[in-house]
């Protein structure tokens, strides 16, 4: 059996780390995983505390939630907690990151939208269950644990937090060897034995992430099997499709003529996405803690609506707000990517957002083709646009191209000026 001395405790350097010696009772993030499952286990031996467990359920595909609740109750949680908080998710961080446009880098934030609600839910089920510490199965070496540890000592100072993934000297043999002893399930992956490492994932609605294995080496391209939910574009169907996404005031409401409630249009839209090899990417991200680290990114919902809402904002607003705009997205996205979403300025930038988005109603077609998605069509009655007076056909109104010549002189004068003195 692998050694796992209580010296592998390390010393703490954050005000809200654990003391273990104070540790009576835990609310763990449990997945079901590998990690986490070896974690429940753990907590109870290394610290002789009790653990309650939280699923939270942000429309990961695919997951069996009784299936976890029971491995849970078997590895001796006083309790296990299954959430869904799709709803939550959809309104409260979907929602704004599209009126935001929130991309980082060049993909849709997801995973950083999830983690302030898991965390604020573990807050609020900790202090229910009476926990004086919250873990989480996150590594030292991503942003993940930024987020989650930011939010929980940001909103229940009196909570402590441990990450024993950061801490324990195991690595995946050991731990497999440890559920061995103890007894806990392991699933194997992709119809491999357990020893081939699976690759990291998070998902949700939104999107989904995958790491680890060939993904570290940059010169590897993708291999299919890593993409679960989306189609590779190579195999997706020969016919382009159209969707007609429509928004109010900023949020997608119906999907081809059908108003949805927003989870169901985000997973219709998904669906839809996936099919048309739509939303993969293949990214090199500049983690907050410093890193460069490769993801592969499946995203066809978001690689749907972000365009479309975009578009139709463009639309809308005028160049001047069309210009501010991009800088404040961009402001927002790093915010929320760093793990700062409690931060007041998130809260000062959506004041923002929201009373630009008051005018973002209207109808974007999309058109789907083997990992392509462009838009072809628009209208909206709150359009900047006037076609008489932007066609070639026609003149007068209130645009004047004989006017166009004074303008011209006028708007180029100092620029005329600088390059004469520069260049004679
Ligand atoms: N790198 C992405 C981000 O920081 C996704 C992280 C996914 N998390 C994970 N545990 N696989 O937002």
């Amino acid at each position: 059996m692998p050694e796992l001395p209580s010296q592998a405790l390390p010393p703490r350097t954050a005000s809200y780390e654990a003391d273990p010696a104070e540790v009576r009772r835990v609310l763990l993030l449990y997945s079901g995983g590998l990690d986490t499952s070896v974690m429940l286990k753990w907590i109870q031996d290394e610290y002789g505390a009790e653990v309650v467990c939280l699923t939270v359920n942000l429309g990961q595909p695919g997951e069996d939630y009784a299936v976890i609740e029971d491995k849970a109750l078997q590895l001796g949680a006083l309790k296990c907690f299954v959430v869904d908080a799709r709803e939550q998710f959809a309104w409260d961080y979907v929602a704004p990151a599209i009126k935001a446009n929130a991309l980082y880098g060049d993909y849709p934030l997801f995973t950083a939208l999830g983690r302030p609600l898991i965390a604020k839910l573990a807050v609020e089920y900790a202090r229910m269950t009476d926990c004086d510490t919250i873990a989480h199965g996150c590594t030292g070496k991503g942003n993940d644990q930024v987020r989650i540890e930011a939010t929980v000592a940001t909103l229940a100072p009196e909570l402590k937090v441990i990450a024993p993934v950061r801490s324990w000297q195991m690595g995946r043999e050991q731990e497999i060897a440890y559920a061995r002893e103890h007894g806990i399930p392991i699933k194997s992956h992709a119809g491999q034995g357990p020893e081939t490492a699976p690759y990291s994932i998070d998902d949700n609605l939104w999107g989904r992430s995958s790491e680890g294995r060939w993904i570290e080496d940059l010169g590897h391209a993708p291999e299919d099997d890593v993409f679960q939910l989306v189609t590779p574009p190579e195999r997706a169907p020969e016919e382009s499709e159209v969707v007609e996404i429509e928004f109010e005031r900023g949020v997608p409401v119906a999907l081809n003529g059908e108003r949805l409630g927003l989870v169901e249009l985000l997973e219709r839209t998904a669906e839809i996405g996936a099919r048309h090899g739509v939303g993969i990417v293949d990214h090199i991200e500049d983690r907050i803690v410093g890193l460069k680290v490769r993801d592969i990114y499946e995203v066809p919902a978001a690689a749907i609506l972000l365009p479309a809402h975009r578009e139709l904002e463009r639309l809308v607003c005028t160049i001047h707000q069309n210009q501010f705009k991009a800088g404040l997205d961009r402001q927002w996205a790093y915010l929320v990517y760093a793990g700062l979403w409690w931060e007041p300025l998130r809260a000062d930038l959506d004041a923002y957002m929201e009373h630009v988005n008051e005018h973002v109603s209207g109808t974007i077609g999309i058109k789907l083709y083997k990992g392509h998605a462009r838009v072809v069509t628009r209208s909206s009655p709150g359009s900047v646009y006037d076609a008489s007076l932007a066609s070639f056909a026609e003149s007068g109104g209130l645009f004047s191209q004989t006017a166009s010549p004074g303008f011209i002189e006028l708007f180029s004068l100092q620029s005329r000026m600088a390059w004469r003195l520069h260049n004679e």
